[in-house]
C-alpha cells in the first residue's frame, strides 16, 4: 500500500504525515454545554527501518511463554501437525496485527481492507529472538508438555527447536506469589540482596542483546500474578527512592518491579501482563528518564474482552446493566497460584474495574454515584482437572423498558494461553512500532508518546494511563483508537463510518 497525498512525505528512513485533528472543546455555562469545534495540527513521523527485535519473557517456562515461543516457531518453520480433525497449518489467529484487517478506503463502491500489519512497517513476529527467565529450570519442550496447551503432535514436532531453549535463573520472592509455587522454584538467583538481583538481571539483558546482535529488546512479565506491594511514596514514589529501596532490599519491592527497573536501566520498554502494581511511580520516572515505555496491566483475553464489549453494547443501547456475576474455573498453574487469596485479590481488582468508565459515561442511566455501584462479583476457582481449558460463566442482568429485566448467561470455554499468546505478540509488536513514532503538535519539536503507553489499552484488562488521562475500557473505542493511530501515521483518512462517498458518489 502506498499513500499518494500532499500531506504525506516519505524518504528512505521516515514517513511523515500531516494530520488536522478535529476535536470539540466543551465549556460549561450553568446547566448548558457550549460546544466549540476546533482543529489542531499534528505531524507524525515514523521511522520505517525495521529493527532486529529481541524479547525477554519473565515466566518463559509457563503456559503463555511456551505457547508463544512454540507458536511463533511453528509459523516460522511452517510446522504442520495432525489431530483427529486432520492436518493443521500454523496461523496467527487471535492476533490483532497479523489476522485482523483495517479498511483503508473504497474502490468504486467496494470497501478495501488490508491486514493491520501492512499499514505501517512492523517487525515480522517470526524474526523476533526470544529469551527469558523462569524460577523453574525446565527446557521449553518439557515445559510445553507440562502446560498441556498445544496438541501432542505439534509438541513433538516442536521439540527439536524448543529443547535447546532453557530459561535463565530468576529472582524469587516467595512472599509475593502463592506458597504452592515453592516446588517449582529450582532455578533461582541465590541470596536476598535486591541490588545484586537487579544487577544480575541488567547483565542478562545486556548479554542477550549483545550475543544476538539485537537493535532493541523489550521485557514482558508473564510470570505468576503477584500480590500487590504495599505502595509507599517513600519507597516507590520516585526513581531515586525506588533505587534506594532496592539498595536496602526493602521487603515491599516485588520481583516484577526489579525486572521493570532493570528494563528501564538497560533502555528497554517493559510490559506487565499480570494485574499487580508493578509499575509504581518510581518505575515510570526511570522509564521517562531512559526514554522507554511501560505498559500494563494484565492481558485482556477472553472473558474481560467480552465483558467490555457486551457492557459497551448495553449502555450504548440505553440499557442499564445492574449486575455482572463472573465465575471462572481453571486448572492450570495460573489458577493454582490464584487460589491463594492475596494473589486472587490482584486479579479481582483488574477484572472488576473494567466496565467503570462505560457506566460512568451515561448519566441518563446512572445519574448518581450510588447507582454506579452495580453488583459486580468475581469468583475464581482452581479445579486441576480443567487444565488450561478455562471455563468462564457470566450472568449479566440489565434493566430494560418499564422496569423489565434482560439477562444474558454467557459460557466461554477456551485454552487460555491460545488466546494470550497472540495478544502478547501484538503487545510486543505495537510497543516496538510506537518506539519508532514521534509526533509534533502545532509545529513544535517532535516528541515521543507518553511514557505510560496507554495506546495499548485494547490489549490490557486494567489499562494503565498517564496520570490525568482517563482510562478507556470500552473495547470498540480501544480498537478504533489503535486503528486510527496507525492510519493517521500512514497518512490515511480516519473513518467516521458516514460512507458519504458510497451513498452520494
Ligand atoms: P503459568 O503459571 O503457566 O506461568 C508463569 C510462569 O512464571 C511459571 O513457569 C513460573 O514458574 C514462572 N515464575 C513465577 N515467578 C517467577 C519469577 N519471579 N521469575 C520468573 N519466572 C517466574 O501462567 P500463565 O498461564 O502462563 O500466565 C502467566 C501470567 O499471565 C499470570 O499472571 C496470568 O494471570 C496472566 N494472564 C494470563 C492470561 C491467559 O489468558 N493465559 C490472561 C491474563 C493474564
Amino acid at each position: 500500500m502506498k499513500v499518494q497525498s500532499t500531506t504525506t512525505q516519505q524518504d528512505n528512513h521516515f514517513l511523515i504525515s500531516d494530520y488536522d485533528y478535529k476535536s470539540t472543546n466543551i465549556e460549561k455555562n450553568g446547566d448548558k454545554y457550549i460546544a466549540k469545534p476546533q482543529i489542531t495540527n499534528f505531524k507524525f513521523k515514523t521511522d520505517t527501518r525495521i529493527p532486529k527485535l529481541g524479547v525477554m519473557l519473565v515466566g518463559w517456562g509457563g503456559n503463555n511463554g511456551t505457547t508463544l515461543t512454540g507458536g511463533i516457531l511453528a509459523n516460522k518453520f511452517n510446522v504442520t501437525w495432525n489431530s483427529r480433525r486432520g492436518t493443521h497449518q500454523p496461523n496467527f489467529y487471535g492476533s490483532l496485527t497479523q489476522s485482523s484487517v483495517i479498511k483503508i478506503g473504497t474502490c468504486n463502491t467496494e470497501e478495501v481492507f488490508v491486514p493491520f500489519k501492512d499499514v505501517l512497517p512492523m517487525v515480522n513476529p517470526c524474526d523476533i529472538v526470544f529469551g527469558g527467565w523462569d524460577i523453574n529450570s525446565m527446557n521449553l519442550a518439557d515445559a510445553m508438555n507440562r502446560a498441556q496447551v498445544v496438541e501432542y503432535d505439534l509438541q513433538q514436532k516442536l521439540r527439536p527447536y524448543l529443547e535447546k531453549l532453557v530459561p535463565l535463573p530468576s529472582i524469587y520472592y516467595p512472599d509475593f506469589i502463592a506458597a504452592n509455587q515453592g516446588d517449582r522454584a529450582d532455578n533461582v538467583i541465590p541470596g536476598n540482596n535486591k541490588l545484586e538481583h537487579l544487577n544480575i538481571i541488567r547483565k542478562n539483558i545486556a548479554d542477550f542483546k549483545q550475543q544476538n546482535n539485537l537493535d532493541k529488546v523489550i521485557l514482558l512479565w508473564t510470570a505468576n500474578t503477584e500480590r500487590f506491594c504495599v505502595e509507599d511514596p517513600n519507597v516507590h514514589g520516585t526513581a531515586e527512592k525506588l533505587l534506594k529501596s532496592i539498595e536496602s532490599s526493602h521487603p515491599e519491592i516485588s520481583a516484577s518491579t526489579i525486572f521493570a527497573c532493570a528494563a528501564c536501566l538497560e533502555g528497554c520498554s517493559f510490559i506487565n501482563g499480570s494485574p499487580q502494581n508493578t509499575i509504581v511511580p518510581g518505575v515510570i520516572e526511570l522509564a521517562e528518564k531512559a526514554g522507554v515505555f511501560v505498559a500494563g496491566d494484565d492481558f485482556k483475553t477472553g472473558q474481560t474482552k467480552f465483558k467490555t464489549c457486551l457492557v459497551e453494547y448495553l449502555v450504548g443501547a440505553g440499557i442499564k446493566p445492574k449486575a455482572i456475576i463472573s465465575y471462572n474455573h481453571l486448572g492450570n498453574n495460573d489458577g493454582k497460584n490464584l487460589s491463594q487469596e492475596s494473589c486472587f485479590k490482584s486479579k479481582e481488582r483488574s477484572k472488576k474495574t473494567c466496565v467503570d468508565d462505560i457506566l460512568e459515561s451515561n448519566k441518563v442511566l446512572y445519574p448518581t454515584e450510588e447507582e454506579l455501584n452495580i453488583d459486580h462479583t468475581i469468583v475464581i476457582k482452581y479445579c486441576p482437572e480443567t487444565g488450561d481449558s478455562k471455563k468462564a460463566m457470566d450472568e449479566y442482568i440489565a434493566e430494560i423498558f418499564l422496569g423489565g429485566r434482560q439477562t444474558f448467561a454467557v459460557y466461554n470455554v477456551c485454552e487460555d494461553s491460545l488466546l494470550a499468546a497472540p495478544l502478547i505478540m501484538d503487545l510486543l509488536l505495537l510497543c516496538e512500532l510506537f518506539e519508532r513514532i514521534k509526533f509534533s503538535k502545532d509545529s513544535c519539536e517532535y516528541q515521543r508518546f507518553d511514557t505510560v503507553l496507554s495506546w495499548l489499552s485494547y490489549l490490557m484488562k486494567a489499562p494503565k494511563s498517564e496520570s490525568g488521562i482517563t482510562t478507556i475500557n470500552a473495547l470498540s473505542r480501544q480498537r478504533a483508537m489503535l486503528e486510527n493511530l496507525v492510519k493517521v501515521c500512514a497518512g490515511l483518512t480516519v473513518d467516521d463510518n458516514l460512507r458519504l462517498e458510497v451513498r452520494y458518489g
